[in-house]
C-alpha cells in the first residue's frame, strides 16, 4: 500500500474501507480467532473502574526498574499479542514498520518517534501483567460500554454491568468533562503516555495515549465525554492509526542498518534511561 493511501485511509471509516486488503485488516473472524475472543472476554470482565484504580496506584508510581529506550524494546521482540489478529511478527519489526511507514511519508520527527515507541509499554508484560491488562483495544471504564467496542456481549459478564454507579451513559462522568478526567480500561497506552508525558509534545502524547481507543477515534463514540481540546486532537490520533494498522507486512525492514537513526532521534527527545 502507497504511503498516500496511507494517509487517505486517515480520514476514512476504516470499517466501510471497500478493498480486500483493507477489510483483511483487524477482521476478528479470522480461523484460528479463537484466543482473541478468549483474550477480550477476560479483557471485559475484569477491566472494571475498581481494577482500573488499583492498576494505576501501582503501576503509575514507576517504581519497577530502570531501562534504556533500547532495553525496553529488546523485551517487545519476545512478545506475542494476543488480541492482534494480523500479525505474527516480533513487536520491533511492528514499531519500525510503523516508524518507516510515517517517516516515507515525510512527517515531523517526532511523529517518527511516536511511531516507534507507540507500543513501549507493553513492557508491562515483563512486569508480570497478563495480556488482557496490557493490549487490546481500550474504553472508558466508570460508564456504560458502547456497542461499537469489539466484542460488547462480553461487558454483560462485569460486575460493573450491574452496578449503578457505573452503568448509565455517564456513570461517575460529567457531561464533556474531558478525556484526561476519564480513567480508560488499563493498558499499555494509558501507562506509556504517563512515562513520557515531559518528553514529548501532545500531540504525540494524544497518538501514544488513545491509540487503541477505536470506540472514540474510528467509531465517533464518547463525544458525550470528550471536549473540544480533545475533539480537535483526535485527526492526529486518527492520522497515526493507518501507520499502526496497515504498515504491518510480513517482510520486515533492517533493523540493524535503520538503528543508529533512531538511536540519534530517542536521544533527541528522551532521557538515556526511562524510569518504568
Ligand atoms: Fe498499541
Ligand atoms: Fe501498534
Amino acid at each position: 500500500m502507497s504511503a498516500d493511501s496511507l494517509t487517505a485511509l486517515a480520514t476514512d471509516n476504516a470499517h466501510l474501507a471497500s478493498t480486500a486488503a483493507q477489510q483483511a485488516y483487524r477482521d476478528y473472524d479470522k480461523p484460528g480467532i479463537d484466543r482473541v475472543r478468549t483474550f477480550y472476554r477476560n479483557n471485559h470482565q475484569h477491566q472494571t473502574y475498581a481494577f482500573v484504580q488499583q492498576k494505576k496506584a501501582h503501576w503509575l508510581q514507576f517504581q519497577q526498574r530502570s531501562m534504556t529506550p533500547w532495553e525496553g524494546l529488546d523485551f517487545l521482540n519476545t512478545l506475542v499479542d494476543e488480541s492482534d489478529p494480523d500479525t505474527e511478527l516480533p513487536q520491533i519489526m511492528h514499531l519500525l514498520q510503523t516508524a518507516e511507514a510515517i517517516r516515507a511519508d515525510g512527517h515531523p520527527d517526532w511523529f517518527v518517534l511516536t511511531g516507534f515507541i507507540h507500543d513501549l509499554g507493553k513492557v508491562l508484560c515483563l512486569f508480570g501483567e497478563p495480556q488482557w491488562a496490557v493490549v487490546g483495544d481500550t474504553f472508558p471504564v466508570g460508564c456504560r460500554p458502547s456497542d461499537k467496542i469489539v466484542y460488547p456481549e462480553f461487558f454483560a459478564l462485569s460486575p460493573d454491568a450491574q452496578d449503578a454507579r457505573y452503568n448509565t451513559d455517564y456513570g461517575v462522568y460529567s457531561p464533556h468533562c474531558g478525556l484526561d478526567a476519564v480513567h480508560m480500561s488499563w493498558g499499555h497506552d494509558e501507562y506509556l503516555y504517563h512515562l513520557l508525558k515531559p518528553y514529548l509534545p501532545e500531540p504525540a502524547l494524544y497518538m501514544v495515549r488513545y491509540h487503541s481507543f477505536y470506540a472514540w477515534h474510528r467509531e465517533g463514540q464518547y463525544q458525550h465525554l470528550s471536549n473540544a481540546h480533545d475533539e480537535a486532537l483526535k485527526p492526529w490520533v486518527q492520522k497515526f492509526n493507518p501507520y499502526d494498522l496497515y504498515s504491518k507486512n510480513p517482510k520486515p525492514p533492517s533493523l540493524a542498518a535503520l538503528k543508529p537513526y533512531y538511536e540519534d532521534l530517542m536521544a533527541k527527545y528522551l532521557p538515556a534511561q526511562l524510569q518504568f
